[in-house]
């Protein structure tokens, strides 16, 4: 049983349903992310855990516990929404100490907390400001803190670096993660960042339009996407359409355009239509043909400089091709004729059955 478990969670807003059905479950200690496009659920999930939303359906367990019963201030659970929410007129600490106060911690002991939670988040010396004279993140910091020194078993953060300028939240990305790691809180953060979820999370749960698409470490929904839309929404790709063949060696073949390259061993589902996704990064890019069993021709129709790579459109047989250059390398010229090849591997079945 792990630390919390999500069963058929739904919520319908007037019979539409927000979140559908969702089974995720988090171990302790572990950082998740849920993350997904705008609309597609995360924040009602994220309520639902909270206790701010009666779930439709389904059900939440923590500690093997049920949740959902439970009042929302009951929970003892820390949450950090997007917009800080922090007392204008409380201080630093007085923002901090708040939820102590109304757990009736004895003085001495908030006082401990406090400082030390202070220190955690690295806002000593500032104890005695009041919000308005604090930046962005140091203020996110306090709102942080603030969700921290209850000791919560489970910690909340919808969004809670985007409204940070993107230097800010890269560092504070860095804290975050510090932080998490060292006090050992389990965590689950809304985000719709992908880059955000991929440089924080153990684990990233991938929604779209209320359902869970796919849940797995970011290496494994970056590299092993389970379907188009989980490829395409973590980082870019090459959607094509293709029909997976077995030959009497059982070994598979896949046909895009009349072109036949060798399926990766791990593909493991019955031929027939297909949709593959292979990677820009992952398409090696040359002047000669390579002797390679995952090659075609093509010819550059669009490039662009990016400082640390070349990103070219290339027409082929396969359609138009995004690509990655090395930006040390010579770039090819408009209309130049480039070979490019890929190791099997890379080529991911993302969707089967579909024409
Ligand atoms: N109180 C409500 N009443 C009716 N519909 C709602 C309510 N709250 C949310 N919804 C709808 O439920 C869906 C999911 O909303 P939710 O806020 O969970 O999305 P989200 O994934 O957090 O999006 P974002 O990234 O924009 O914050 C949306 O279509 C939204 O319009
Ligand atoms: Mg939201």
């Amino acid at each position: 049983m792990a630390f919390l478990e999500l069963h058929g969670l739904t919520k319908t807003f007037g019979g539409v349903p927000a979140v559908d059905e969702l089974n995720i479950s988090v171990e302790t200690g572990e950082f998740l992310s849920l993350l997904g496009p705008s609309g597609c659920g995360k924040t009602t999930t994220l309520n639902m855990i909270a206790g701010f939303l009666d779930p439709s359906a389904g059900n939440i367990r923590l500690n093997n516990a049920p949740l959902h019963t439970v009042k929302p201030r009951d929970r003892g659970l820390g949450v950090v929404f997007q917009s800080y929410a922090l007392f204008p007129h409380m201080t630093v600490s007085e923002n901090i100490s708040f939820g102590l106060e109304i757990l009736k911690v004895p003085q001495g002991e908030a006082r401990r907390r406090v400082e030390d939670v202070i220190d955690l988040v690295r806002l000593a010396g500032m104890a005695h400001r009041f919000p308005a004279q604090l930046s962005g993140g140091q203020q996110q910091r306090v709102a942080l803190a603030r969700a921290l020194v209850i000791e919560p078993p489970l910690l909340l953060l919808d969004e809670p670096l985007s409204n940070l300028d993107a230097k800010l939240r890269d560092d504070m990305q860095s804290e975050l993660r510090r932080i998490q790691r060292s006090v050992g809180t389990t965590t689950i953060m809304v985000t719709h960042d992908q880059s955000e979820a991929m440089a924080l999370s153990d684990r990233i749960a991938v929604m779209n339009q209320g359902r869970l698409e796919q849940a797995g470490s970011p290496q494994e929904v970056y590299d092993k996407p389970a379907s188009a839309f989980v490829s395409g929404f973590l980082g870019k790709t090459n959607l094509l359409h293709g029909r997976l063949q077995r030959g009497g060696d059982g070994i598979g073949v896949i046909d895009i355009a009349a072109h036949r390259f060798r399926a990766s061993d791990d593909q493991t589902c019955s031929p027939g239509p297909v949709k593959l996704s292979l990677r820009p990064e992952h398409i090696r890019i040359g002047k000669d043909a390579e002797d390679h069993a995952c090659r075609v021709s093509g010819q550059i129709h669009s490039r662009v400089f990016l400082g640390d790579r070349w990103i070219y459109d290339v027409n082929c047989v396969l359609g138009t091709l995004l690509v990655y250059g090395q930006s040390g390398a010579a770039p090819f010229e408009d209309a130049e004729t480039v070979s490019m090849s890929w190791d099997a591997a890379k080529l991911r079945i993302v969707e089967a059955g579909h024409a």
